[in-house]
């Protein structure tokens, strides 16, 4: 009877989309726009979660957030090779956003030797008005790119945030 897991998270996708932001709701549940900069070098922090479907259970996440501008992206091969999930991230206000993670997934399965499964996550749905892609286009691409979760949330939304920790927590113990 498991009640206690770790795991590595790795935050991929492109620059821009969210990624430091949504590390840092779950973190500190705390949304400052405007004032994340972008990430030059791979960030490490762990929480540990209880995953209150399950009850008693923890999840300890080990979460690395990654650099999504080209320019610092060969730093961030190293810290794919042993994750257990990658959260690969897009803007759901930025079509060409959701392109390149086709790039993140061949980088992965590239880099990876580990199991591991791919969570595939559209931010910023709080910006209704400056949609570009519609829960139906992300939904076929998870299923392209062989994602065992999608989910659609906003960094800025405290609950959506940690919901999708919930999830992948649920999801790990189901495996
Ligand atoms: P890199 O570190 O360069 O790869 O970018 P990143 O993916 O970490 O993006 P970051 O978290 O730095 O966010 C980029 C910008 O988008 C910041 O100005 C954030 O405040 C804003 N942002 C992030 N998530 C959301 C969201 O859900 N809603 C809104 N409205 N803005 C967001
Ligand atoms: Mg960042």
């Amino acid at each position: 009877y498991k009640y206690f897991i770790s795991t590595k998270v790795v935050m991929l996708g492109e620059s821009s989309v969210g990624k430091s932001s949504l590390v840092q709701q779950f973190m500190l549940n705390r949304f400052m726009p405007g004032f994340q900069e972008p990430t030059v070098s791979p960030h490490f922090v762990k929480k540990i979660q209880t995953i209150y479907k399950l009850g008693q259970q923890k999840v300890q996440f080990n979460i690395w957030d990654t650099a999504g501008q080209e320019k610092y992206r060969c730093l961030t091969t190293m810290y794919f090779r042993d994750a257990n999930v990658a959260i690969i991230v897009y803007d759901v206000t930025n079509k060409q956003s959701l392109e390149c993670v086709d790039y993140w997934v061949d980088e992965v399965n590239r880099s990876n030797a580990n199991d591991y499964f791919i969570v595939l996550v559209g931010n910023k749905c709080d910006l209704r008005k400056f949609r570009q892609v519609t829960m139906e286009e992300g939904q076929a691409k998870a299923k392209q790119i062989g994602a065992q979760i999608y989910y659609e949330c906003s960094a800025s939304n405290e609950k959506s945030v940690q919901n999708l920790f919930q999830e992948i927590g649920i999801y790990l113990y189901k495996l």
